[in-house]
């Protein structure tokens, strides 16, 4: 199921194989039992794009390239620069100025990248790079780049060997420029093609609504046309306002009867923090996938006793800011206006826990525990 490539320019970092967790707590708290989350962000960069990067950089260095360039919102990036380097190649990122985590940026720095943060956002980063393509000799290693989408096609594969190829009902995906959810859907449609599995999962992709063109699409055109629109959100690996791989991505959503969702900032940071309670955490963008969840299943679309598992694309320290700027109560300054937002800002209240600083004293130390115990 993957393109050939010559064993001599295999780059690897022994990425895939990422475990397959059951999420005790958000099972309770969704009411969804066998809900299970497949954790793309225990790959050797920490998100999901390593899968597709081993293939596209191997395919580069076996083209004789030299360089290789990617526009980011940060994960692709860190992973190029980092598969770049092990092949031997200069990698060129262009990233959003001050629109990506300091995790992700100080990946592609570590690995070698040469940095260029351009004052646009994703999607003017990656005018830029179309038309240098053109210009020089220069290997495009954004999601279009098809070797890319055959890799991340293993998510899906391993995702069923570990059910004993016993498809689950409902697969989720955050969607930002919708190679992911392209290359998810492939996989099940050539699996069921092969007859690895009899029936094909449900799946459904979410955004953000700040940055939800494909979620327009689908409901306002019914998928006919797609409106570029300026993206905003705090989940940046998903502010997009234009992506790339929309009519892929309709393809898959139609022939798997999945849904698509879009969610607030809000249920984006309380969903995190859910699945950091579950002791499994992930970055912001991932954490779409439990928030639109909860709505597929207030809908009816998901019922309490089918199988659902969460593609999560991204590690809990990719993006520390948020995470200490929730707990901290910080993340959103202003005060809630509308009923529901106040009825979120309580649920997140109970979700949150912010540091405790005390003089060095273990009296202060043992009230503290005290008092935590006794708190709800
Ligand atoms: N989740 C994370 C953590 C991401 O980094 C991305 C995309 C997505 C979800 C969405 O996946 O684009 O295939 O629909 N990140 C890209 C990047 C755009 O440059 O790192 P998608």
């Amino acid at each position: 199921m993957l393109p050939p490539l010559g064993e001599e320019h295999a780059i690897t970092l022994a990425e895939g194989n990422t475990p397959l967790y059951h999420l005790q707590r958000c099972a309770r708290s969704t009411g969804i039992e066998s809900l299970y989350a497949k954790h793309q962000g225990m790959n050797p960069t920490a998100s999901f794009k390593d899968t597709g990067m081993t293939v596209a950089a191997s395919s580069a260095h076996q083209a004789g390239f030299r360089w290789v360039a990617c526009a980011s919102t940060g994960n692709t990036s860190a992973s190029m620069a980092a598969y770049a380097a092990r092949g031997n190649m200069r990698s060129l990122v262009l990233i959003p100025d001050g629109k990506i985590s300091w995790g992700k940026l100080s990946q592609s720095l570590d690995y070698g990248a040469l940095t260029v943060q351009l004052r646009t956002d994703f999607d003017g980063c990656v005018r830029i790079l179309t038309e240098l393509v053109r210009q020089k000799p220069v290997y495009l290693l954004n999601s279009v780049n098809p070797y890319r989408i055959e890799g991340q096609k293993t998510c899906a594969i391993e995702l069923l060997e570990q059910f004993g190829w016993d498809a689950p009902d409902h697969i989720i995906v955050p969607g930002g420029n919708l190679g992911n959810s392209s290359a998810i859907g492939k996989a099940l449609l050539e699996m069921r093609e092969l007859n690895l599995i009899s029936r094909l999962p449900k799946l459904s992709i979410i955004q953000a609504e700040g940055a939800n063109p494909f979620y327009r699409s689908v409901r306002e055109f019914n998928g006919a046309k797609l409106e570029a629109m300026t993206a905003q959100t705090m989940a940046t690996a998903i502010q997009i306002g234009n992506p790339a791989s929309w009519k892929k991505a309709l393809r898959v959503l139609r022939a798997s009867g999945g849904e698509v969702e879009q969610v607030s900032e809000q249920e984006i940071a309380e969903a995190k923090a859910e699945i950091g309670a579950d002791g499994i955490g992930c970055e912001p963008a991932s954490a779409v996938t439990l928030a639109g969840l909860k709505k597929l299943r207030a809908r009816g679309f998901v019922k309490p006793v089918e199988t659902v598992v969460l593609i999560l694309t991204g590690h809990v320290l990719k993006d520390p800011d948020f995470t200490i700027k929730f707990h901290r109560g910080d993340l959103f300054p202003e005060p809630p206006s509308s009923e529901a937002a106040k009825g979120a800002t309580l649920r997140s209240k109970a979700l949150q826990r912010a540091p405790i600083a005390l003089d060095a004293d273990l009296g202060a130390v043992i009230a503290t525990l005290d008092a935590a115990e006794t708190a709800p």
